[in-house]
């Protein structure tokens, strides 16, 4: 089976955007250690980044996966238009955030995702791309 990693804006800087919230880790070390963890469960993992929105939609209407894992970043509470592609494919997806975003800003409280999600998971780094795809495997396996 397949599993789409889908990252929005500006987490291509992982590494040395602002680490007190996103770690010391850079997108490239996160997403290869992923792809470790889906060849040992042999599930196939697609990964885009990207920092328009349009190509996120795109990704999402073009895939033939059969789970999102998304980070949508700051889209999370700007975009309807991704919302909507999300459920207007009916891929189930889990959401991820590095940071807890329910300690930062009032503005990052608010999820454009969260009510159609199957799960979300933030404030745990990295790992909670582990425990996504965890949980995207166990769910294509029952
Ligand atoms: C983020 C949280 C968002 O509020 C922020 O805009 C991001 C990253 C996170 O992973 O913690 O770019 O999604």
């Amino acid at each position: 089976s397949k599993i789409l990693l889908l990252n929005g804006p500006n987490l291509n800087l992982l590494g040395r955007r602002e680490p007190q919230h996103y770690g010391q880790q850079t997108l490239g070390e996160i997403v290869s250690n992923l792809l470790i963890q889906a060849e040992q469960n042999e599930v196939v993992l697609e990964h885009l980044q990207s920092n328009a929105e349009h190509e996120l939609v795109d990704a999402i209407h073009n895939s033939d996966a059969e789970f999102i894992i998304i980070n949508p970043a700051a889209y999370t509470h700007t975009s309807v238009a991704i919302r909507d592609a999300l459920v207007g494919v009916d891929i189930p997806f889990i959401e991820v955030h590095l940071s807890n975003v329910h300690a930062r800003e009032p503005f990052r409280q608010h999820s454009y995702f969260s009510d159609k999600a199957q799960g979300v998971i933030c404030g745990l780094g990295a790992q909670g791309y582990e425990f996504a795809l965890t949980a995207a495997v166990s769910y294509l396996n029952k």
